[in-house]
């Protein structure tokens, strides 16, 4: 069978007609490059792969990312465990979010693999910061791209942080709390994608504390107005996941949210992410 792109209403596009265990030609490679430069966003299904088929994937990509707070799988640390066990209460991206905007070079994106899925629920959800960034009006594009904000993991990863403080002692998530260290960044509000060159929004309610030079107070009603415009229903997608799916997003074009609504049950989720770069200010 081709290879065929079937874009979805709200954000992505699914891969159909490859079998990424049996090896991409390079043409196919050609086309899941083009795709998720277009779209920073890609699914595949029934999908077979193997551990070292994901981290073979990510490779393409760029170099693996090892998540300093989320527990690895012991046989591969490439690989991040994304799970929740039945007797756990919150889970890991359970708002929405993009990853590793915490970092001076956030990671370009993650490759998510269904490993063990409960009988229903845990679907995740992508929105396109392209057509946030879009649907603005121009005197506000305007403003947001002399803008830059600070960024920060501390409250979600760090000691008495979100993560840290939820649950008990066995059912926290990952490195929770552990003294890692964490530097906030400062980044364009308005970026120059590095792989397709289109303006991106590039703020999200996990990790942006405040525009720079604005205070948390000042910079709330702005931040709140973008978050809601983000997650307008046009720029979503929901994704349920099947036993051989696979999702693919860029953090610099994404944001995504687990949603938490399995409890009792586990599910499972093999991560792998791959490194990015410092982000460029959209021009003028
Ligand atoms: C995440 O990486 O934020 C988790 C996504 C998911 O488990 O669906």
């Amino acid at each position: 069978m081709a290879i065929s792109i079937e874009v979805l209403p709200g954000v992505g596009a699914e891969i159909l007609g490859v079998d990424i265990a049996g090896g991409l030609a390079s043409s196919e490679l050609e086309t899941i490059k083009q795709t998720f430069s277009q779209h920073g966003l890609v699914f595949f299904r029934n999908q077979k792969i193997s551990e070292a088929d994901h981290i073979g994937l990510g490779e393409v990509f760029g170099d693996i990312n090892v998540n300093r707070f989320f527990a690895a799988n012991p046989e591969y640390p490439q690989i991040a465990m994304v799970s929740k066990e039945p007797d756990q209460i919150a889970n890991i991206g359970g708002g929405w979010h993009t990853d590793h905007s915490y970092d001076q070079e956030p990671a370009l994106g993650s490759i998510l693999v269904a490993r063990e899925l409960p009988a229903s629920g845990g679907d995740t959800w992508f929105t396109s910061m392209y057509k946030a960034y879009d649907s603005l009006s121009d005197g506000l594009k305007e403003t947001l791209e002399g803008l830059s904000a600070v960024h920060s993991a501390k409250h979600v990863f760090g000691p008495r942080g979100e993560y840290e403080t939820t649950g008990s002692a066995s059912s926290r998530i990952g490195n929770a709390g552990a003294a890692v260290e964490m530097k906030d960044p400062i980044h364009p509000v308005v970026i120059s994608h590095p792989l397709s060159g289109r303006k991106a929004l590039y703020v999200n309610a996990g990790f942006t504390l405040r525009f720079d030079g604005w205070t948390d107070e000042e910079s709330a009603p702005l931040l709140a107005y973008l978050y809601e415009r983000a997650i307008a229903d046009e720029n979503i997608t929901r994704f349920k996941w099947e036993n051989g799916s696979i999702a693919f997003w860029d953090n610099r074009a994404t944001w995504h949210f687990a949603q938490n609504d399995y409890q009792g049950q586990r599910r499972v989720m093999h991560r792998v992410t791959i490194e990015g770069c410092a982000l460029q200010a959209a021009k003028h």
